[in-house]
Formats: structure tokens, C-alpha cells, sequence
């Protein structure tokens, strides 16, 4: 699981201090990579399962602690019906294959997303995979499937209208610190660095609250050609960017 691959770029530590904590990545283009090689779109998922194990190593070993993945849409059932149980079947062979490799490199794996659709034994799968994995923390890897942001959001309204209902919660106590503890990301930060890869620029329904503050970088590279040297330019471009959440640069930087 964990890939041993060159760091070409040397970072300083003041590159260290402005490393994201949590990247989430929309990891598209591997219908695209598989067409330019006359290879059926499959063989696009099967590489980008690779590249998937690739940049789970390159996260670890640059420290950078959260790394949540788009890996299946709440639209995406919307494909043909061949690619959708392919894409099924290479989730329960990656996590079937790669969870014991995971496990052993202290990895954390967590699924959010609308589960009640997918095969039972995807589910069970799932479940005994999160089980196995809790108490892990060297990195910790969310996988989002049958996930979309609108989802998340309409789920979280329904959890916290039913405690008003209940009485539990206060009609006035509903905060956006409330929402947030009921979202399916309830227990990661929010994401520093969002990275879509194959050159659409959009967010595509993807950690709508979540992505509020988030840096976003786009790139033309179609996921399964997404390595190390990729990863280091989004960091390169996370570093340069000044963080604002609001405030003026003055305030941030502390230089009237
Ligand atoms: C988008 O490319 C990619 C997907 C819809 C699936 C992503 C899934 C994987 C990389 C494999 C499974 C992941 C894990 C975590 C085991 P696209 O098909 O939309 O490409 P295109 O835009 O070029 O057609």
C-alpha cells in the first residue's frame, strides 16, 4: 500500500508549517486516460485504483494526516450498469486486498455516504474494515461513496430536526457548529487543500459545507497518472496561497 516514491521536491521547514492537514480529491479522468489508450474505461478505474494506493503512500510520507477521496458519486449510479458493478467490485477487492497492508501502516478507514444501496457484503465489508481500523492514527483515509454534498447536508437536517421533534435540541440551538457535528465528515477538520484532478473545474456536488474555506487546485492530469510529483505542485501552490477565512491580509499577516 504504502509505494515507495522519489520526493523530488525538497521542502523547507516553513513548507512544513504550511502543509495541509486534510486533502480531498475528486479523482476524475480515468475514462479519459483509458480512451487516449484504446483500452475500455475499466482498465481507467482499475489504474486509478493504483494511483489510489499511490497517493495513500505519498500522503503518509509527507505527514500529511487526512486524505478523503471521491470514489463514488451519488450521480454515478446514473452509468452504465457494467461500469457501475465494476466500480463496486474494485472497492471490495481494493479494501479485500489492501486492508491488512493498511491496518499494519497504522491506517484509519473511514466510508461516508449514503451505504444502504450497495451490496450487503460491500456493506459488511465496510463495517468490519472501519472496526479493524478505529484506533489507527498515523493517517486517516475516508473513502466517499454513493456520497454527495446536498446528501450530507439533507441528512444532517433530518437527524437534528428529529432531536427538535425529540426535544432534545432547542430550535434556537441549531448552530452551524450543531450542523457540523452531524455531518457524515463530523470527525475530520475540514479539508485545507481540495485537488480535482482531469480538468473540469467544478466541485461537482462533492463536501459542499465542508469545502466553505477550503484552497482549490485544478489540474489537466487524469487521475491514474496522478503521482508524487503532482501531489508536491498542489502542496507547492497550497504554501503560496495566504489563508484568509475572512479576515484582511493585514490582519492575517500581521504587516499594517
Ligand atoms: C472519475 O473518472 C472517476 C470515478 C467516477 C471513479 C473513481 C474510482 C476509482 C479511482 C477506483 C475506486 C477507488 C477506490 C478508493 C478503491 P471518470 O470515469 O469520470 O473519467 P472521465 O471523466 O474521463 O470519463
Amino acid at each position: 500500500m504504502l509505494a515507495q516514491s522519489k520526493q523530488t521536491v525538497s521542502r523547507s521547514p516553513r513548507d512544513e508549517d504550511k502543509r495541509p492537514q486534510h486533502i480531498a480529491v475528486i479523482m476524475d479522468g480515468n475514462g479519459r486516460w483509458a480512451r487516449q489508450r484504446g483500452l475500455p474505461r475499466v482498465a481507467g478505474h482499475r489504474r486509478g485504483v493504483e494511483a489510489v494506493k499511490k497517493m495513500v503512500g505519498d500522503c503518509g510520507e509527507r505527514n500529511i494526516p487526512y486524505l478523503t477521496l471521491f470514489a463514488f458519486s451519488s450521480e454515478n449510479w446514473n452509468r452504465p450498469s457494467t461500469e457501475v458493478k465494476l466500480l463496486i467490485e474494485l472497492l471490495y477487492s481494493t479494501l479485500e486486498n489492501e486492508l491488512l497492508k493498511m491496518h499494519e501502516h497504522a491506517i484509519r478507514l473511514r466510508v461516508i455516504g449514503d451505504l444502504g444501496r450497495f451490496p450487503k457484503r460491500l456493506q459488511k465489508k465496510i463495517a468490519d474494515a472501519e472496526a479493524l481500523t478505529k484506533d489507527n492514527t498515523a493517517l486517516n483515509v475516508t473513502i466517499a461513496i454513493n456520497y454527495g454534498g446536498r446528501w450530507d447536508m439533507t441528512q444532517a437536517c433530518q437527524s437534528i430536526a428529529k432531536e427538535v421533534e425529540r426535544g432534545t435540541v432547542q430550535a434556537d440551538a441549531v448552530d452551524a457548529e450543531l450542523i457540523e457535528n452531524h455531518l457524515a465528515t463530523s470527525d475530520l477538520p475540514e479539508p485545507d487543500l481540495f485537488i480535482r484532478t482531469g480538468g473540469e473545474k467544478r466541485i461537482s456536488n462533492f463536501l459542499l459545507w465542508q469545502l466553505a474555506y477550503t484552497e482549490l487546485f485544478f489540474t489537466d492530469v487524469y487521475w491514474p497518472d496522478f503521482d508524487g510529483d503532482c501531489l508536491d505542485q498542489a502542496l507547492d501552490y497550497f504554501a503560496g496561497r495566504e489563508r484568509r477565512f475572512g479576515q484582511t491580509s493585514e490582519q492575517v499577516t500581521g504587516v499594517a
